[in-house]
């Protein structure tokens, strides 16, 4: 028995009818907790417990749970009678599409799909198609969704990796049975922060696409070092492969469009997903016309098949609609007060990692945060994993839990704070870090 006996019961149910228990494996944790409630940045679980919420769900929830301007959306489009007609255009997706087109400069169009995963896939093949090309390059420790092209090569463990290659490429380390090994010849894992092994593949191979996430959140957070975004932006012009931003966790989350507004650095296509519909399943493809009207291309040879069933359901769209248009409404103050609450908690882990004597380092980018235990920012999977601590990582992520604060109990995972977050909410953190770490040092 794991102390949480209802969260065991409902998994041990699960169990019989859904392989491993849960609908997507990677929320499975240890000690296995339920979710049963939430509210603002607090979540409650199946028996009766009561936390500060880090995890966000893995980071949709951007404005909290049940955020009222989100819910009341919702509500309306299904009080209206509104609903899915799979025929014809719908004034909720054009309202959705012009908002983000109207906002961000260098996106004309958006598609509108229901995962990041379509998304990621979607845009792959807009980009084999740009470009009559087939191989593309991914991130070794970026994480771009579960289908074919980019399931691979996440937390590759160093023994099955091998030594650093710069430059070069790694095998592919597929995350997933059942991916055809002729596929994996079209795939190309590099190091992040490292454009020589950009040129290494574009020497070697004909490149359609590059796809990254511009900082990389799916490894905790590591990110870009000076100059490395605009270097792939230059190689993308040099080699003519499309540079591909997956902005499913950075996206309207560090700034309303996403970290290509905050590094300057404009891709040829980026997706979106996450903080975009408020936890509503939603995910889109932004780009210029040039790119995405091959969605509509009139000579059918040409045109990339965009469809989906669910496309632009009424439900997820409205949360979208009504998400941007909260942070369009405030002149983005939101960003400058989650970047306020996030270097609070910053300060508060550094100082309570230095009064405990532990090594550490806390790498944040506005809301998003996690500490490495290490004595330096990673500047890639490589680097992170060879030097990571994560014993202490786990215990004191399994201590934190005790405290009524809820970091997702896996090492490396990034943690989230929201909108609905309070500065009595870093403050009780703050307190409940202290006496983690004390607790975690009395075991060791
Ligand atoms: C950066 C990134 N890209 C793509 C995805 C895949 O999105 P989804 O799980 O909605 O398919 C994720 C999911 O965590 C992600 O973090």
């Amino acid at each position: 028995m794991s102390g949480f006996p209802e969260s065991d019961r409902i998994l041990d149910h699960n169990r019989r009818y859904i392989p491993g228990g849960i609908s997507s494996l990677n929320r499975i944790t240890n000690p296995n907790i339920a979710f049963v409630r939430g509210k603002g940045s607090r979540i409650w679980d199946a028996d009766g417990n009561e936390y500060i919420d880090y995890h966000g769900a893995f980071a949709p929830q951007f404005l909290g749970f049940g955020h009222p301007r989100i819910s009341a959306a919702v509500k309306r489009v299904l009080d209206n009678g509104s609903d899915l007609w799979g025929s014809g255009p719908t004034e909720l997706e054009g309202r959705l599409a012009e908002l983000i087109c109207e906002n961000i400069p260098w996106v004309e169009k958006l598609a509108i799909l229901n995962s990041g995963s379509e998304a990621t896939a979607q845009a792959i093949r807009l980009a084999r198609a740009a470009t009559s090309r087939d191989d593309i390059i991914v991130m070794q420790g970026g994480y771009n969704g579960w289908h074919n092209d980019v399931a691979v090569n996440l937390m590759t463990p160093l023994d099955r990796l091998g030594p650093r290659k710069s430059p070069g490429e790694y095998d592919v380390h597929p995350m997933s049975a059942g991916i055809p090994t002729a596929h994996e010849s079209l795939i190309h894992p590099i190091n992040y922060n490292d454009l020589d092994s950009v040129r290494y593949v574009c020497e070697r191979y004909r490149v359609a696409a590059l796809i990254t996430e511009p900082i990389l959140q799916n490894i905790g957070l590591v990110k870009p070092r000076p100059g490395y975004l605009q270097g792939l932006r230059e190689l993308a012009d040099e080699f003519g492969f499309l540079l591909v931003f997956d902005e499913i966790k950075t996206g309207f989350r560090h700034s309303f469009g996403g970290y290509a507004e905050i590094s300057g650095v404009i891709p040829d296509l980026a997706v979106y997903g996450k903080a975009i519909a408020s936890s509503y399943p939603l995910a889109a493809i932004a780009g210029p016309s040039r790119w995405m009207d091959l969605f509509a291309h009139s000579d059918p040879a040409q045109r990339v098949l965009l469809a989906g069933t669910y496309n632009a359901h009424p439900v997820p769209t409205a949360a979208a609609v009504a998400t941007i248009e909260f942070l369009l409404s405030d002149g983005r103050a939101l960003y400058r007060r989650l970047d306020t609450l996030g270097a609070r908690l910053e300060e508060a882990l550094t100082r309570q990692l230095a009064a405990h004597n532990i090594e550490g380092i806390v790498v944040r980018q506005g809301s998003a945060f996690v500490t490495f235990f290490m004595d330096h920012a990673p500047v890639d999977w490589h680097d992170l994993a060879a030097n990571h601590n994560y014993e202490l990582d786990t215990a004191i992520r399994l201590a934190l839990l005790n405290e009524g604060v809820f970091f997702f109990p896996l090492a490396t995972k990034q943690c989230s704070i929201s909108a609905a977050h309070t500065e009595d909410d870093i403050e009780a953190t703050d307190q409940a870090i202290g006496r983690a770490l004390a607790a975690v040092l009395v075991t060791r």
